[in-house]
Formats: C-alpha cells, structure tokens, sequence
C-alpha cells in the first residue's frame, strides 16, 4: 500500500509516526537495488542506468569509514534512503549529505522524516559543523527540503552531471550548524 493512497486510511501524520528508520544492513541489498534503480531515483541523483545488485551489495558490506546509512520503513518495505559521510582530517568537522525516496513515496514527508534523524545526529551526536551536498538546480522536490532544513546554496557547478542526453547544472548547497 502506498502512502498517498488515502481512501479509509489513518491522516498522513500518524502514518508518518509509523514510519521506521534504521541503519541500513547488507539483508537491504535487494530493496535498496530496486530503490536506487528507480527512474525518478536516478534523474534526482547521479545513479547510473541498471547499477548492479553485486555493486550495491558490495557498498553495503564495505562502509566507508565515517559514514551512517539510513533507510525509512513503512509497513516492512524500503521507502527512503539517506546517508551522511564524514571527511577527514581538517575537514571531520563536515560531512556531505545524500538521500532519495521511492519513486511511488514521494512527496509524503518520507524525505523530511529522514533529513530531520540526520540532523540530529549531525547536531546532536556526532558534532558535525557543516553538512554539504549536491543537487541539481531543477530539483524542486530537493530544493524545498533542503532549504526547509537550513541548506543554502553556495555556487553553481556548470554542466555537472549528464541527464537523460544533455548536461545539468547543480548547486552546491550547505547548512552550517548554528
Ligand atoms: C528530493 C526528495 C528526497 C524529497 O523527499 P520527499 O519525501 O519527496 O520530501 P517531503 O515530502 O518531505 O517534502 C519536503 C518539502 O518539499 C516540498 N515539496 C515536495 N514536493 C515538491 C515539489 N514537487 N515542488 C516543490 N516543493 C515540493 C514539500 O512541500 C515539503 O515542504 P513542506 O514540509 O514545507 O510542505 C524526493 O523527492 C526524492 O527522493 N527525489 C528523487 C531522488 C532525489 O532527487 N534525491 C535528492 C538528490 S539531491
């Protein structure tokens, strides 16, 4: 079921209270293949066509060093992504951000209900000063959260990634915290 269909369901915040959100395991693999391999997915990221589950997997059981990788549960089923990767060195005080929601979730709260648990942790636990990302500057659903949470944008990256037969310009966007 998804969340958007209404009809003889609970109102939207107290589905959202049903939401889990969890560090992603390998057993995520396959959902999280599917997921990434969506096509509203890929046109908001910079997912390649057809990324193999063996390359998921391998992400998965390989962590990088730093970083925490979150998924968003309702009723059992993958329905959001997101992660943060700390730097290093004179940059651990940052990290860049990333995240995407099922293609068939989007526009629910799912995107925000997961930005909000990694604030926190950037905040509140891992004493993250600066969160940085990416994202392209005709993303509208990505703008709006991310301006919502605090991100500004700092600069235009020129021809940034190549989308669907033409290169696309991003912003490159931070959120310092206070
Ligand atoms: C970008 C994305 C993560 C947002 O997640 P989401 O669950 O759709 O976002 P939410 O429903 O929490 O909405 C966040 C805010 O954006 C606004 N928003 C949602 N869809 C919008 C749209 N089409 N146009 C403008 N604003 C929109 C919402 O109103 C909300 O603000 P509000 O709480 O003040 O009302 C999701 O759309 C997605 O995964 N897209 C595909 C992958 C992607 O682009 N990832 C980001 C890469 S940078």
């Amino acid at each position: 079921m998804k969340l958007n269909e209404d009809r003889g369901k609970p109102p939207r915040r107290e589905r959202l209270e049903r939401l889990v959100v969890r560090a992603v395991r390998a057993t995520d693999a396959e959902a999280l293949d599917a997921l990434i391999n969506m096509p509203g997915y890929r046109h908001g990221t910079l997912r390649v066509p057809y990324q193999r589950l063996e390359e998921t997997r391998k992400r998965l059981e390989n962590p990088t060093l730093g970083a925490m990788n979150l998924v968003a549960l309702y009723e059992d089923r993958i329905v959001g992504t997101g992660g943060i990767n700390r730097f290093s060195d004179r940059r651990q005080h940052a990290a860049s951000l990333g995240m995407g929601v099922h293609d068939d979730y989007v526009g629910q709260g799912i995107g925000s209900v997961l930005m909000s648990e990694m604030v926190k942790a950037a905040d509140d636990w891992l004493d993250i000063r600066r969160l940085e990302l990416t994202v392209f500057i005709d993303n509208e659903p990505a703008l709006a959260l991310y301006r919502k949470f605090g991100f500004e944008t700092e600069g235009i990256l020129r021809a940034f990634a190549f989308r669907e037969g033409r290169y696309v310009d991003a912003y490159s966007m931070a959120r310092l915290r206070a």
